[in-house]
This record gives C-alpha cells, sequence and structure tokens, in this order.
C-alpha cells in the first residue's frame, strides 16, 4: 500500500471482493480525509477478507509469484525480510488468510493487517500506521497481468510489505512515521516524509552478512526492479541519512537511479524518532495553532 491518492478500481471485480462494502468503506475513507485527526475511525475503512471465495487462479498466481520471487530473495533478500514472511506464515500453497497473518503478527510486534478496498487517502494511511495497523489490498492480480501491475494488490502489500512489520525496530519506525506524518500539515514536511516512504518502505536497501540485501516492498514484490537495484551499473547506492533522503525528488515510472542502504533498522528508528519529535514539537506550537 502507498500512502497515494490515485485509486485503481481495475480488481474490485472479483469474488472475493464485495463490491456494496468496497463502495462504503471506500465513501467513509474519503470523508475522513477532510476530518480531524483524531476524528478518523479507521474501523469502517474496512472490508472482511472471504478468503473461501478466492478462486482457484488466484492461489495459482500467488503460489507462482510467490515461488517466483522466493527463488531471488533466499539470496537477495534481508534476512528479516525471509524470518517475517516465515513467521507469518506465507507459503506457496495458497493466498494468505489475514487472520493466520494477524495471529503470529499481533504477539510479535502488536502490528494487524486488514482489507481495505483500494488506495486510501494520506491522513487515513497515516492513522491506520500510527495504530499499528496495516491496510492491505486483498485481490489477487490476474494471471495475464503477473508481471507486472500498476496498482497494489495483495502481493505487492502482504507479500511485499507485512513480513518487516514483524521486526521491532521496523515496526516501531513505522509506527512512528504514522505518527508524525499524522500530525504534519507543511506541506514541505509533508513532501520530505513522502521521499522517506519511498527510499525505505518502498524502495531500500540494507547490508546485512556483508552484502547489500533488498527489504523494500517495490524491490521485493519485483523481480525486474530487485535485479536492477542490487546489480545494474546505472544505480547510485547512498548511504543512509535522513536529511538527504528527505532532500531527494523521486520519479515513479522507472526504475530507480537513486537508492539509500541502511545499516540495520534500528539506524531508521533512532533517525525516524529524531524527526518525529521535531515535527509533532511543529505540530504543537505556536505556528499550528
Ligand atoms: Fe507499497
Amino acid at each position: 500500500m502507498h500512502d497515494d491518492t490515485t485509486r485503481g478500481d481495475g480488481l474490485l471485480h472479483q469474488p472475493v471482493i464485495d463490491s456494496a462494502e468496497a463502495l462504503a468503506a471506500n465513501a467513509w475513507a474519503q470523508e475522513c480525509a477532510t476530518l480531524p485527526a483524531e476524528r478518523i475511525d479507521i474501523e469502517r475503512m474496512k472490508i472482511p477478507q472471504r478468503w473461501e471465495r478466492y478462486t482457484e487462479e488466484n492461489h495459482r498466481v500467488w503460489g507462482t509469484i510467490f515461488e517466483k520471487r522466493m527463488a531471488q530473495l533466499g539470496r537477495d533478500g534481508s534476512r528479516v525480510f525471509l524470518d517475517g514472511a516465515e513467521a507469518i506464515r506465507l507459503t506457496a500453497d495458497a493466498v494468505p488468510r489475514l487472520d493466520v497473518v494477524n495471529a503470529q503478527l499481533s504477539a510479535l510486534t502488536g502490528w494487524q493487517s486488514f482489507g481495505v478496498p483500494g488506495y486510501l487517502p494520506p491522513k487515513c494511511f497515516f492513522a491506520w500506521l500510527a495504530q499499528r495497523q496495516f491496510p492491505t489490498t486483498i485481490s489477487v492480480r490476474p494471471a495475464d497481468q503477473m508481471a507486472y501491475l500498476p496498482e497494489p494488490d495483495i502481493i505487492h502489500d502482504v507479500f511485499g510489505h507485512v513480513p518487516l512489520h514483524t521486526d521491532p525496530q521496523f515496526a516501531d519506525f513505522l509506527q512512528t512515521y504514522g505518527k508524525a506524518a499524522l500530525v504534519t500539515d507543511d506541506p514541505v514536511h509533508t513532501e520530505r516524509l513522502a521521499r522517506l516512504f519511498w527510499f525505505t518502505v518502498e524502495f531500500g536497501l540494507i547490508h546485512e552478512d556483508g552484502r547489500l540485501k533488498l527489504y523494500g516492498s517495490g524491490l521485493i514484490s519485483s523481480e525486474g526492479e530487485g535485479h536492477h537495484a542490487l546489480y545494474s551499473s546505472e544505480v547510485e547506492r547512498r548511504p543512509f541519512d535522513l536529511e538527504q533522503v528527505c532532500d531527494t525528488a523521486f520519479e515513479i515510472h522507472h526504475y530507480q537511479p537513486i537508492l539509500y542502504v541502511l545499516e540495520s533498522f534500528e539506524q531508521l528508528a533512532r533517525a525516524m524518532r529524531t524527526y518525529a519529535d521535531r515535527l509533532l514539537e511543529l505540530a504543537s506550537g505556536p505556528a499550528a495553532a
């Protein structure tokens, strides 16, 4: 899931989605985007995952992509991702059940994931993160779009994002990010936060065991982008520095020419706490009154 306002409706017409529930949840999310942060109620944005409605094709697409990605990620994926995927019981056998994922996840870090119909407005997305909850799409891409899909599905959201939520440092980082982003109205800081999300949660690299590994969901869920990130000579791989990350613009529609490399998730959590303190102070200060 991204903090994006663009919604794709292409995957709403699947048996697993009840369109009346999806429309109501989406209408509420749009309404919440106009409300003050304390009145945003994330419960009404949720839709149930009726797991028994997934088709044979859905399970087959999930399993095919899972196996293909794991063949690369066994070598190139962060240990934190690989351990996390195992801990939340992701397998090639079937589309994951969110109740099974949550039973494991909540015991480890207190995070949970619930279904939503599609992209949420940014403030709503931040309200979820601030409560240690992650909105995930529950649909599965069609078999003829296995290689690339412009909008998120359960493969991007649950396979790509959720395993990292088992790590205590990453889990703290993401909640702190959500709390800070929720209260930030200054457009300069809003843009800086979007860049931070992009270069970490979506496209982050990390040093592990003496080499570079993938952890950002955009790299975890895409074979081409993951390979390019690690092995292309055209990529500039910079050491993570929060200020520099926040000052770096990004473009969405091609492979990333600049990436940032963490030394540890503790480094990310610490940098975020410092930045969040600054943003919370700004939000509660006289300038925001
Ligand atoms: Fe994402």
